[in-house]
């Protein structure tokens, strides 16, 4: 059954959802994944279809949203801005208040988060990020689940943020305030994160670092992303150059705590934001962090369609 408007959830940003709510999926996901590593079938989905709207490039949001839909037992509509009327000026509000007459969950890539929201506002049914310029909740969600993974419980530990203030460094300041552990950030000067504007009101839960090196010291994980974000590009030859200092190496690695994982969203660029020695190295976990968006988006899927399921 279709979850009523006054239960309907959307996950627009990581701070849509309480802790417990995070404990409840994360656990979900364990048990997913289990069953697919299984080869058990499980379509508590069936009849029912994702739409995904992508105004920017994809390749692991896609198939990860795509392959988990389609093994819930529902199906999948795909639309980019240039193959429908989004690029054509429709407005966002008409566009969702069609697909969401049709479809039972809508995933949406876009620029500005206030686009989104304007979806979500006009939308009956539950609207996920699958990335706008501000915030990566699902990317954070799978990064979590990672680290637990391998690690057990995020809370308390350090995460250091080595790079750009973007999109993924506004959702993990949103994390460490919902989750419980300390972010360190390091960021050029003038591409600082700004975590009142990321919506982050505990400024017990990051501290900035002038220096990459201090940030990764004692971390329990290192994390960075490419110096230039998808509609950015124009910037690129001054970021290269404002970025030069910011690119996770051994050097950095060896400050951090002697089993700290190392993460990257990806795409990645070696040699530029991280050497090929980390990311291809013993501490990387980048392939198990991109496999995790598939099993994180289909624990996802289900509470927002189905609730708790027992
Ligand atoms: N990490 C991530 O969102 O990858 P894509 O841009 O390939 O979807
Ligand atoms: N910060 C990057 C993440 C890509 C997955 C971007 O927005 O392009």
């Amino acid at each position: 059954m279709k979850p009523g408007p006054s239960l309907m959830k959307h996950f627009l940003q990581f701070k849509d959802l309480r802790a417990e709510e995070y404990a409840y999926l994360l656990e979900r996901t364990r048990i997913i994944k289990t069953r697919f590593k299984n080869y058990e079938r499980y379509t508590p989905l069936v009849d029912r279809t994702l739409a995904m709207i992508f105004e920017k490039a994809s390749t692991r949001t896609r198939v990860s949203f795509e392959a988990g839909m389609y093994q819930l037992g529902g199906s999948v509509v795909t639309l980019t801005t240039g193959d429908s009327q989004l690029g054509r000026s429709e407005p966002v509000e008409d566009t969702a208040r069609v697909i969401s007459r049709m479809c039972d969950v809508v995933m949406i890539r876009t620029y500005e988060q206030a686009r989104i929201e304007r979806f979500a506002a006009h939308s009956r049914v539950p609207v996920i990020n699958g990335l706008t310029n501000e915030y990566h909740p699902c990317q954070i969600l799978a990064d979590v689940f990672t680290f637990i993974e391998h690690r057990g419980s995020i809370a308390g530990k350090v995460v250091a943020w080595v790079g750009d203030g973007n999109n993924m460094a506004n959702t993990w300041l949103q994390a460490a305030e919902v989750l419980g552990f300390r972010l360190h950030v390091s960021t050029p000067e003038g591409y600082r994160a700004d975590p009142a504007a990321a919506g982050v009101r505990d400024t017990g839960c990051f501290e900035v670092f002038d220096h990459p090196l201090e940030a990764c010291r004692g971390a329990h994980l290192v994390t960075t992303d490419v110096w230039t974000s998808m509609g950015y590009e124009a910037e690129n030859e001054e970021r290269r150059k404002a970025f030069v200092d910011w690119c996770v190496d051994e050097e950095m690695m060896a400050v951090a705590q002697p089993d700290a994982l190392f993460m990257h969203c990806l795409p990645a660029h070696r040699g530029e934001e991280v050497t090929a020695e980390v990311i291809d190295g013993p501490q990387s976990v980048v392939w198990d962090e991109a496999e995790n968006r598939m099993h994180v988006q289909k624990a996802l899927m289900e509470y927002l369609l189905l609730g708790r399921i027992g």
